[in-house]
């Protein structure tokens, strides 16, 4: 394969970037970013969040395993958890970069805030946003977690791999549910 500019710039300076988040679960605005943004960096690191004041559906080895499943084409793509700060992650895999996705001008506020925080625990970092592509501005993985909990179709927003998983969890929960409601159990 030819290499691009884009290549060039990221790969012959060794850049190890990362893209932290929750990925509860990793949905097609997601993987948009990191298919744009693997060419551009000689090593991508998604990180997972394990601390999170988010009420997940997936644990964070299960959001690690979805995410490496459908991300595996990517050769110089890894996933990886991570507790604690994300500026400790950073410094533990050598990146210089944190990468985040931009949706609407809505995510602005909190992205700027972030940055600027990020900055203030590790100067020797910087953040780089990828504007999301307009056919996924509008997903948000919680929207997700609703459509696939209330019976909608959520092919248009997620890999089939991560639509199997989710489903499946749905649907062990309302078996749950149900069980614990039936007769004779309190
Ligand atoms: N396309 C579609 N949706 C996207 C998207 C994209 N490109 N990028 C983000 N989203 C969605 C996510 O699905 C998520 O949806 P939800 O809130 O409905 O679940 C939402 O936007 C937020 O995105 P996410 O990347 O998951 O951000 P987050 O706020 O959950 O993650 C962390 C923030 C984990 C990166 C941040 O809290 C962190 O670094 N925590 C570690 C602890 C730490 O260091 N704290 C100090 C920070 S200064």
């Amino acid at each position: 394969m030819p290499a691009t500019s884009a290549h060039l710039w990221g790969s012959a300076l060794g850049i190890t970037v990362i893209y932290p988040g929750t990925f509860d679960p990793i949905t097609h605005g997601h993987t948009d970013i990191v298919g744009r943004a693997a060419p551009l960096f000689d090593r991508l690191i998604v990180a997972v969040a394990g601390s999170t004041a988010k009420n997940t559906v997936f644990s964070v080895d299960e959001r690690v395993e979805i995410a490496g499943a459908i991300l595996s084409q990517y050769k110089n793509v890894e996933v990886k958890r991570f507790d604690g700060l994300m500026v400790d992650f950073a410094r533990a895999n050598q990146a210089s970069l944190i990468l985040r996705g931009l949706r609407a001008v809505t995510d602005f506020e909190y992205e700027f805030q972030l940055a600027g925080m990020n900055r203030k625990l590790m100067p020797e970092a910087d953040t780089v946003f990828l504007p999301t592509s307009e056919k996924f501005t509008y997903i948000s993985s919680s929207l997700v977690r609703e459509i696939a909990a209330l019976g909608g179709d959520i092919s248009d927003f997620v890999h089939p791999h991560v639509k199997q998983v989710l489903m499946d969890r749905v649907s062990a929960r309302r078996a749950a549910a149900a069980a614990a409601a039936a007769p004779g159990k309190s």
